[in-house]
Formats: C-alpha cells, sequence, structure tokens
C-alpha cells in the first residue's frame, strides 16, 4: 500500500481545512483517507450504501466492476474454478497461499475430524417448528455454537482464531444438511469422514436409512464448483456485517451468525431463491416480456431478481462461468427444465432492453445457480444456505484478517440528524 498525493479540502465558511492522503492498493482506484476530516473541518462525509466508501484495507478479494474481474488472493476466478476445489481454495482465502501438497492434507484432516455438530446441538433443533425456514435454523445454530465453543476462544490468540475458522467451514455443511433433514421429518445424518467434503454434505443430505445412496460425480463437481464461486467477494453486506460485529470483539460464531442474517435478505444472498420463485411466477417463454416491462415500471415494486449488482457494470464473471455450467449439468444429470428456457429468454431480453442497457444491469451470480441447485435435487429454501456454506470461508478469512490489523478499531458511522431540535419535556395534561 502506497500513499501519494494529498487531497486538499477546504470549508470556505469557516476556512478550516484538512490534508487528506490518496492511499493506493495494489489494484484499484486509489481511496481519499478522510480519517482526520472530522477533527480538522468538523464534517463528517455522507454515504448512504456506500457507493463511495472502503471500509476497510484488504488483501483477500479484488474485484473490478467495470471490467468483470474477481480475484481471490489474486488468483482469477476463472482459474480456480477451473482447477481448484472448494477446500483448496479456502485454504487459499484463509492463508493468502495455495497449499502445497503436505500442508492441503494437513486442512483436510484438520477439517474432516471437525465435521461433528455437538449432540446437544441435535436438541435444540426439536425446538423449531418443523416448517421453520432453514436459513433461520441456520442462523440460529451458528449463533447457539458460541455457548458451546465460546470459552474456548480467544480472539486475540492466532490458533484460537484458526481453530474457529476450521470449526466452522467443517461444521457448516452437517448444520446446514440438519437444517433440511429437520424441515422434512427425516433423521439427521452423522458426517462420513471417509468422503471429501461435497460429497460428505451431499451425503448427509440425502441418504436416508432405508436405501444406500448413489453419489453423483456430476452433482458433487457442480456443487463444489458453485461453492467456489460463492467462497469470497470482498466488502458486501454480509461480509461487512461480520466485520462490523467482528470489531467490537464479539465471538467468531456470532460474527458469522450476523453475516448469514444478512445474507438473506432478497437483494443480497436471497436472490438466489427469489430467482427461482421469480422464474416460476414467470412461468413460460412467452410471458418474459410481460416481466420485462414490469421490472421497468417504477410504480410496481418488481425486480428482476438475479440481475443488478452494486459492483458489477458488466458481465458478473461468476454468472458467465454458472451459465455456462447450468447447460452443462442439466444435460450430463439428463434434467430437462422448462425453467432453464425462461432464464435464457428473460436473459435475452434484458440484455437488449435500453432500461437494463442505460444502467448496466446484467445476471448476477444468482441468475443461474437455482436451476443447477433444482437439478442437484436440492429445495428452494436451502439456496441461500448453499450460499452461506460457501461464503462462511470467505466471512472467516475477513474476520481473521480484521484481527491481524493492528490497530484495528470499533465499527462506528455517524449520522445526518434530522430529527426534533431540543425541546423540553411537555407534562401528559398539556399535550
Ligand atoms: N430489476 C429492475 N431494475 C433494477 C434492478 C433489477 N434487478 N436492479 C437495479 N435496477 C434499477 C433501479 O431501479 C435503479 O433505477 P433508477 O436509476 O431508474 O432509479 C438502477 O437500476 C440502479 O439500481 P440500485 O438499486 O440503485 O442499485 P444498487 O447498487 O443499490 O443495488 C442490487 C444493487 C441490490 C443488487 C439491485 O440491482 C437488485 O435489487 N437486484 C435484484 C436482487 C439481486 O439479484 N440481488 C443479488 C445481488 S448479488 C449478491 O448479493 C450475491
Amino acid at each position: 500500500m502506497s500513499e501519494s498525493k494529498i487531497v486538499k479540502l477546504v470549508d470556505e465558511s469557516t476556512n478550516r481545512s484538512s490534508e487528506l492522503p490518496l492511499l493506493s492498493g495494489t489494484l484499484g482506484p486509489a481511496c481519499i483517507d478522510i480519517g482526520t476530516l472530522y477533527k480538522d473541518t468538523g464534517h463528517f462525509t455522507y454515504d448512504p450504501g456506500y457507493g463511495s466508501t472502503a471500509s476497510t484495507k484488504s488483501a483477500i478479494t479484488y474485484i473490478d466492476g467495470d471490467k468483470g474481474v474477481l480475484l481471490y488472493r489474486g488468483y482469477p476466478i476463472e482459474q480456480l474454478a477451473e482447477k481448484s476445489t472448494f477446500l483448496e481454495t479456502s485454504y487459499l482465502l484463509l492463508n493468502g497461499e495455495l497449499p502445497t501438497k503436505d500442508q492441503f492434507s494437513k486442512f483436510e484432516h484438520d477439517i474432516t475430524h471437525h465435521t461433528m455438530m455437538h449432540e446437544s446441538l441435535k436438541d435444540f433443533f426439536k425446538g423449531f417448528h418443523h416448517d421453520a425456514h432453514p436459513m433461520a435454523m441456520l442462523a440460529a445454530s451458528v449463533a447457539s455454537l458460541s455457548a458451546f465453543y465460546h470459552d474456548d476462544i480467544d480472539v486475540d490468540d492466532a490458533d484460537d482464531r484458526k481453530l474457529a475458522a476450521i470449526r466452522l467451514i467443517a461444521k457448516m455443511p452437517t448444520i446446514a444438511a440438519a437444517c433440511y433433514r429437520y424441515s422434512i421429518g427425516w433423521p439427521f445424518r452423522y458426517p462420513r469422514n471417509n468422503l471429501e467434503y461435497v460429497d460428505r454434505f451431499l451425503h448427509m443430505m440425502f441418504e436416508v436409512p432405508s436405501e444406500p445412496l448413489e453419489l453423483s460425480p456430476v452433482a458433487a463437481k457442480a456443487l463444489d464448483l458453485l461453492f467456489i464461486l460463492h467462497a469470497d467477494h470482498e466488502q458486501n453486506a454480509s461480509t461487512s456485517t461480520v466485520r462490523l460485529v467482528g470489531s467490537t470483539g464479539a465471538n467468531p460464531y456470532a460474527s458469522i451468525a450476523a453475516g448469514i442474517t444478512a445474507l438473506w435478505g432478497p437483494a443480497h444472498g436471497g436472490a438466489n431463491e427469489a430467482v427461482l420463485e421469480m422464474l416460476q411466477e414467470i412461468g413460460s417463454a412467452d410471458k418474459v416480456e410481460t416481466a420485462v416491462k414490469r421490472a421497468k415500471d417504477k410504480n410496481d415494486n418488481f425486480r428482476l431478481m438475479g440481475f443488478g449488482h452494486r459492483v458489477y457494470k458488466n458481465f458478473d464473471p461468476r454468472a458467465k462461468i454458472i451459465r455456462e455450467m447450468t447447460h452443462k449439468v442439466l444435460g450430463e444429470l439428463g434434467v430437462n427444465d422448462p425453467l432453464l428456457e425462461v432464464a435464457m429468454k428473460l436473459e435475452e431480453a434484458a440484455l437488449k432492453d435500453d432500461y437494463f442497457v442505460e444502467r448496466k444491469l446484467y445476471p448476477n451470480v444468482d441468475f443461474y445457480s437455482g436451476i443447477i441447485y433444482k437439478a442437484l435435487g436440492i429445495p428452494t429454501e436451502m439456496f441461500t444456505v448453499m450460499f452461506a456454506i460457501a461464503r462462511t470461508a470467505g466471512w472467516i478469512a475477513h474476520w481473521i484478517e480484521q484481527h491481524e490489523t493492528p490497530g484495528a478499531r470499533i465499527g462506528r458511522p455517524r449520522q445526518i440528524y434530522t430529527g426534533a431540535d431540543v425541546r423540553d419535556y411537555v407534562a401528559a395534561d398539556k399535550r
């Protein structure tokens, strides 16, 4: 990181000024460091939605939204998608480098040996109504890990932080599968440690006591790839939530549970569930035109779910990979899903429509992922849970980075107050 020019900001009404350094990272636009602005001028900055604000320095993930570039620790997402695995990518996000064979074996061993949930956590599920949303159960269960492991964790201890990361990445699929099985009244499955990460998850999801489960290599490969693509995305809403909660010194399980709840919203990770519901609602390719019309109508709050992104003003590179993969996976699994035709028609119609072109609204990562999840037999309410399993790697990498950064402070934004001016209390009989 380098500090170059100074930007001088003068408040002409008071003649107070501030000299603000310009900070440059390895890639991306330089940022004006406004840390001394309030002290120098008495002003705050105002940026709702943080469209022009960098909240932190980070060495984990880089996005160039204009060019459609996504790098994890410098490696292009396309290369990781083709050559890596989710577990290797998780190691990379956490440690900054791709593992050697020995490092990977140790990491895989550690993950594999922390996959079980505490038996008491199973009882916790009984408190949920059978039709509770799996994201609600996931958030509550992950928060409850604080109750099982909180006392063991010193957030200032590097080994403890690493152990928390291993536990979270290892247990997330076990908890996620339990959420699903509870909702359909199936007995929980213990993790089978002779299976690889994604196979183990699919086994915990779909194995029934009455018959053996044939695991499909196509399904496992597709899910592993989706996990790689969802593993991190710099300072998005849920990761920023994890960091904000983490900045208070809260334990990692509480911090990640907060990330899960932030992810759930339809403007963020909940979009994958919303996309499938939208495609089902549209129903057939001939209704696409009406849907596009509705999405453009400012008096209608219908939006094309899976379209648009705060950062990407070009094709989301993850969407490009998933789009290609959707055709391949459906072909290999022999699934003929009419929703794919609706999705393709919708994409085609939006990409040539002035409204979407002018606003640079392209399909995002969630546009096609639901069709693949559906082909793998994963129910719609579980889509955002899938996202959460993958994003746990990124969240915890950010939480660790935050704790490794010297001089970190609690996150505490300010506001423009628009309420009443100071006034005197009025007794009840005088109001
Ligand atoms: N359909 C129709 N119009 C849209 C859409 C959409 N999906 N997305 C944005 N627009 C329009 C807005 O109405 C606005 O139009 P205006 O300039 O005439 O007012 C303009 O495009 C800019 O949109 P904003 O909402 O200001 O963009 P912002 O960066 O705040 O929001 C977001 C980005 C939340 C992703 C938005 O595009 C959206 O709601 N998309 C649908 C939900 C979705 O797919 N979310 C997943 C994002 S990826 C992820 O989190 C994993």
